[in-house]
């Protein structure tokens, strides 16, 4: 070869990267839902390692390299302390149910209220839109402490991260949307919902978060169509109750997860359920008469005014109870029925009998 044809060195060809392939020939077939992260669990693919030593952000599956730095020390390496049946069916049903808070609400259908009604409704909003802040920067944090191994897991986070950037934002719309505005911050997140971020663990958050706090919340989005004054507003409640009913979920089907694979365990999950029913609890009592100011609005709002408080009180009550009684479905549908019967539990007799 001359000279002026000869390759230069650095254009040659290193091939050695195809002796280093990871499973081949695997072939993923789409299903009635189309290719889904279960379809692709296949072969050595599907391996999840009870115990994670990936620490260079290595996707599962692939063949380790070398040289790779150690990108990540990922606090949640242990496979219990995460994991869930069919995570990767609720990370498809997150992605099939994503809406939109530009266009669908049905925001023409907004129309001037009484101010009592509508200071009421912005109060509720931003409460909503400091809890919804929290329900989306605590599970980010614990994606990236999570090793990459158990990333359905870690996908079902991430998912909730953007169903709650959406629920902030609707709710920000609402206030901003009909002559009113936000109202003073409810100071929430310096209690109970600050204190999730608070947690040590991935199972004391997940009860703190999806069980408790977005089990409550759940309940009251599922009350929208009580409380909503129009179909914008009772649309914003319905599809978020959507999401969060999943968020939930994660939280009951991890302590399921967990209950069984790790029985050693219980004892300090029953702990975790002690603090959230001890907090449930203390939202039912009303020492002194008064109630939180998010309270007084919703109890505006189910009168339908401030001069008809008393009876939007009565509803409320109801919808309090009704948070009490799915809590502890959640808590029996995870495996924890005993808490019940024999009287760990701190809530009274009288509702673990109707729940
Ligand atoms: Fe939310
Ligand atoms: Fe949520």
């Amino acid at each position: 070869m001359s000279e002026a044809t000869e390759i230069p060195r650095e254009h040659e060809l290193d091939t050695s990267w195809m002796d280093n392939m990871a499973e081949w020939g695997v072939t993923a077939k789409p299903g009635k839902r189309g290719l889904t992260l279960a379809d692709v669990q296949i072969g050595s693919y599907a391996d999840l390692p009870a115990i994670s030593d990936n620490m260079t952000g290595r996707p599962r599956g692939s063949t380790p390299r070398a040289e790779a730095y150690r990108v990540g020390a990922y606090q949640v390496h242990t496979l219990s302390e995460i994991w869930l049946d069919n995570a990767e069916y609720l990370y498809e049903e997150a992605l099939q149910r994503q809406w939109s808070s530009a266009t669908d609400i049905p925001w023409h259908t907004l129309k001037p209220l009484p101010d009592d009604v509508e200071e009421a409704e912005c109060l509720l909003c931003t409460f909503f839109n400091e809890v919804e802040f929290v329900a989306g920067d605590v599970p980010a944090r614990w994606i990236a402490r999570t090793t990459p191994d158990y990333l359905e897991a870690r996908n079902v986070l991430s998912a909730q991260v953007m169903d709650e950037a959406r629920h902030m934002d609707v709710f920000r719309k609402r206030a901003l949307a009909n002559g009113g505005g936000l109202m003073r911050m409810s100071g929430a997140t310096s209690g109970f919902v600050g204190s999730i971020d608070l947690a040590r663990d991935f199972t004391e958050m997940s009860t703190r978060l999806h069980i408790s706090g977005e089990g409550a919340v759940l309940t009251m989005f599922r009350m929208g169509e009580l409380f909503g004054q129009n179909d914008a507003e009772k649309t914003m409640y319905r599809l978020c109750a959507q999401d969060e009913a999943r968020h939930v979920a994660f939280g009951v089907m991890h302590l399921r997860c967990l209950g069984d694979t790790a029985p050693e365990r219980r004892e300090e999950i029953e702990c975790y359920l002690d603090e959230a029913e001890e907090q449930l609890i203390a939202g039912q009592q009303n020492p002194a008469g008064r109630q939180s100011e998010s309270s007084e609005a919703l109890a505006v709002l189910l009168g339908g005014g401030s001069q008809h408080y008393d009876e939007g009180h009565k509803k409320l009550l109801v919808i309090r109870r009704r948070q009490l009684k799915e809590y502890m479905k959640r808590v029996i549908s995870a495996g924890f029925t005993d808490r019940f019967e024999n009287g760990r539990s701190p809530i009274p007799a009288q509702y673990a009998a109707t729940a």
